[in-house]
């Protein structure tokens, strides 16, 4: 498999290669792998106006025709999986196998879409629920809100677009997208493939890759409706303070806690705990950064934790038995580094790991952490995971809540009225029963609350963000 040398942009549904600025690397060689066109503000400018000029068009379009731009997305992304999968190895060091899930994940998002978009129902309200609207009845629908701007991020290039790109086209929204410098290609591949589809109005689309000092307008400019954007939370609540009239969606970090009960079953634990803290080097946002286990069992977990760990494959994330890539930067791999030795100098216990080359940095668990240090309250983002014990159940919900964040929280416990009492209790957007924190199904509701955002996607959810409710009310004469 090759990647091309150079990488256009897309313009108002159309590649145009206005220069070649943005180098883009291989994270595991760091060598050059591609080129593409960098964004300058006057053609972000031209987007707009042209989002602008499509909104219209794009609301007329049916659902069929809607339904028609999304299967062909399908069809496409399927006969050119392994170029997908290749390209996110490369541009996102992402160990091919989770490369390959990531697409998988792609076809789900515009399958569900494709459906979707023959979905948008109203409603018919009685309104006579007083004297004075007797005779009266009201209806509302959905409607596109307008021109949408969104930014996605590095650690999901194709998913994470399709979470936007995907419901904007069900509902009828033209979008501006500017995707991760470190990982453009992704959504450049959906753009070509967009491309494709002469019935989307000019203006529909724009790809659009940009330096987060041009790409201001993506925020601040008034002719867009939205701004949707997934990343981190400090980038992502600065956004929202510059957006103006907007409406914002922020999908933002975590710092998830898993739970493990005593009477849980420990091998399916230990796997998908190892896979939900460890998978593409720990970048998700909803990766298991605390395991929280019950005291009976701790030693014996713990220990279970620990040499499962050791036997992870670290390396080139293009051999099939790569488990563990490199961080998406050296940058990124020495923030956690330097995290994990201020957490170990505090009196943390090191259990497995702890040890970085560049950008590889190994899985690594830690016990006794102090709750002040950066490794427990911050979002780790990378292959780091934190164990502590509980003996009440009551107190191990307090832990999963002592964070300023609250994306998405895993339960191992057979007890369904413990179950029930997480449900109502923990300040988070979704609770998993008998999995990690990190598993996500593309139609859920996902997002987050406190630091973590707001609003959710999954197709229909994001939709409702990308639409606005107009009533109808008629009076019987
Ligand atoms: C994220 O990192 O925000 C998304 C995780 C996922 O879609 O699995």
């Amino acid at each position: 498999m090759k990647l091309k040398d150079v990488y256009p942009l897309y313009l108002n549904n159309k590649a145009v290669q206005p220069n070649t600025d943005l180098a883009v690397t291989d994270k595991y060689t760091g060598e050059v792998a591609f080129r593409t066109a960098l964004a300058t503000p006057d053609v972000i400018d031209e987007a707009i106006a042209g989002a602008v000029r499509a909104a219209e068009p794009m609301a007329r379009l049916a659902s069929y025709e809607k339904q028609d731009v999304l299967n062909h997305c399908v069809g496409r992304f399927r006969e050119r999986f392994d170029e997908l999968a290749y390209a996110l190895c490369v541009e996102a060091g992402k160990p091919i196998n989770d490369a390959e899930g990531e697409v998988g994940r792609l076809i789900d998002t515009f399958r569900i879409a494709a459906e979707e978009a023959t979905r948008n129902y109203g409603e018919v309200q009685p309104l006579d629920v007083s004297a004075r609207a007797k005779g009266y009845m009201g209806m509302w629908k959905r409607v596109p809100i307008g021109p949408c701007s969104f930014i996605s991020p590095f650690n999901f290039p194709l998913n994470l677009a399709a979470h936007k790109i995907a419901p904007a086209i069900a509902i009828g929204c033209p979008f501006v997208m500017k995707p991760a410098s470190l990982t453009p290609l992704g959504a450049i591949i959906m753009g070509e493939v967009l491309a494709e589809c002469d019935i989307l109005p000019e203006g529909a689309f724009s790809i659009l890759p940009a330096t987060r000092a041009g790409a201001d307008l993506f925020t601040t400019d008034e002719r867009l409706k939205l701004l949707s954007f997934t990343g981190s939370p400090g980038v992502g609540w600065d956004l929202k303070a510059k957006a103006g009239k907007k409406k914002v969606v922020l999908e933002l970090g975590g710092n998830a806690a898993v739970v493990v009960d005593k009477d849980a079953d420990l091998d399916h634990a230990l796997a998908r705990i190892i896979f939900g803290a460890f998978y593409q080097s720990g970048q998700s946002c909803i990766g298991v950064q605390r395991i929280i286990i019950h005291a009976d069992i701790y030693d014996k977990f713990r220990d279970m934790l620990v040499a499962k760990t050791r036997t992870l494959v670290a390396g080139d994330p293009k051999q099939r038995d790569t488990f563990i890539g490199p961080m998406i930067s050296e940058k990124e791999a020495t923030r956690l580094d330097n995290w994990i030795q201020a957490a170990v100098a505090g009196g943390a216990k090191l259990l497995v790991g702890g040890k970085r080359d560049g950008a590889m940095l190994q899985a690594t668990l830690l016990e006794n952490v102090d709750r002040s240090a950066d490794a427990y309250r911050e979002e780790a983002f990378g292959p780091l995971a934190i164990l502590s014990s509980f003996t009440d159940w009551d107190a191990a919900l307090a832990e999963v809540n002592d964070s300023k964040f609250g994306l998405q929280a895993g339960l191992f416990t057979r007890d369904i009225h413990k179950v029930l009492e997480a449900w109502d209790h923990l300040d988070v957007g979704g609770v998993v029963v008998n999995d990690v924190s990190s598993y996500r199904v593309d139609n859920m509701p996902y997002g987050g609350v406190k630091d973590s955002g707001l609003g959710r996607e999954g197709i229909r959810f994001a939709m409702e963000d990308m639409s606005e409710i107009r009533n109808l009310v008629i009076r019987r004469i």
